[in-house]
């Protein structure tokens, strides 16, 4: 018997201690550097292929033979080894990214209106039930909508009423309240019958303060016809007070002056936070005011196509703001336009 020539077994203890390092690789980085290292073109047993012609010619079969099985102990070594080592990292990666289904979600972080979109909603809803239309309106007016037609020549001293931001150009203004809306409902409709509602932006020019803003948002009620009294007025507000507040709430009615109603009043309402008893609220007087209002102006009928003689209406005027402010007990009026997040999203 031929003694085992050297090679081979360096052959068998390169395959011993390569099988020994695989059985302990747990990456896939390693099992490449194991595969460079182990069967990569100069590795050990490779070499034995390219320098068999080194070995006597009688002995290189049994070394070629030997060096092959070697290879290909190594190869399917490495294969399995592949096979555990995917397998595991698959495993480890479930594990990581394992997703606990029991846990409580999280609730998506949805818009919600302004809580004057909110007010005003609802008071639609409330003069819609009563056959009111809403109407839309300009945020720029001119001089002879915003003014001269509700019976507010220039010069008139009332125009202190209203701090006007004018516009570029001649008589221009931001309007200053929703009444200009009366006129344009009134000669849409006239001589039939008006019954609308107008929202929207005012703008004076005024020291900013919690209680003063210089944009906000108006409401203008109007209803002409015939024989339309100063008590289908008390009993159409109150009717939409009780419903927007609480049915039980008490109103009162105090003289004012308007130049576009005559007479003219004021509507307040039982202070909802003492009960009418007086605190810091209503100011001690037990009283909130919440519209002005009145019978409209001859002028301002005949204005909007209506014969005076023949046609009466009413008109009044209101804050959503306020009322929000009322309703929510808001203390500053700068709230409502800061746009600061953590007071909005108080409003569900
Ligand atoms: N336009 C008035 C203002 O801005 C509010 C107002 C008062 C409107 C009486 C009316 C009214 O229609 O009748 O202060």
């Amino acid at each position: 018997m031929i003694e085992k020539p050297m090679i081979i077994q360096e052959l068998e203890e390169i395959q011993d201690t390569a099988l020994e390092a695989l059985k302990k690789i747990e990456n896939e980085e390693a099992l490449q550097n194991w595969r460079r290292d182990i069967l990569g073109r100069s590795s050990a047993v490779m070499s034995v292929f390219s320098n068999i012609s080194q070995h006597p010619k009688e002995l290189r079969p049994l070394i070629g033979q030997v060096a092959n099985q070697v290879k290909q102990t190594l190869e399917t070594a490495l294969l399995d080894r592949s096979e555990i080592v995917k397998e595991a990292a698959i495993l480890q990666k479930l594990q990581d990214e394992k997703l606990d289904v029991t846990l409580p979600g999280r609730r998506p972080v949805t818009g919600r209106y302004h809580p004057v979109s909110t007010v005003l909603r609802r008071i639609y809803a409330i003069f819609a039930d009563m056959g009111f239309q809403v109407h839309r309106s300009r945020d720029v007016e001119s001089d002879l909508f915003n003014f001269e037609l509700l019976n507010i020549p220039a010069y008139h001293p009332a125009r202190d009423m209203w701090d006007t931001f004018y516009v570029e150009g001649e008589g221009v203004v931001l309007k200053t309240h929703t009444s200009p809306g009366q006129i344009y409902a009134m000669r849409k409709n006239a001589p039939k019958p008006t019954r609308a509602i107008l929202p929207g932006m005012c703008y004076r020019y005024e020291q900013i303060s919690a209680r003063s803003e210089i944009q906000f948002n108006q409401l203008e009620v109007i209803a002409v016809g015939k024989n339309i009294t100063f008590g289908d007025m008390k009993g159409t507000l109150n009717g939409f007070v009780r419903r927007l507040f609480d049915k039980d709430v008490r109103t009162r009615l105090r003289p004012s002056y308007f130049p576009f109603t005559e007479p003219s009043a004021e509507m307040d309402v039982e202070c909802f936070v003492c009960g009418g008893k007086g605190c810091s609220v209503c100011k001690g007087s037990g009283w909130l005011e919440i519209m002005g209002c009145g019978m409209m102006h001859p002028v301002v009928l005949q204005n909007g196509g209506y014969d005076p003689t023949i046609y009466s209406g009413f008109a009044a005027g209101m804050g959503p703001e306020r009322i929000s402010m009322l309703l929510h007990k808001i203390e500053d009026i700068r709230y409502f336009w800061g746009n600061d997040i953590r007071f909005l999203e108080q409003f569900r």
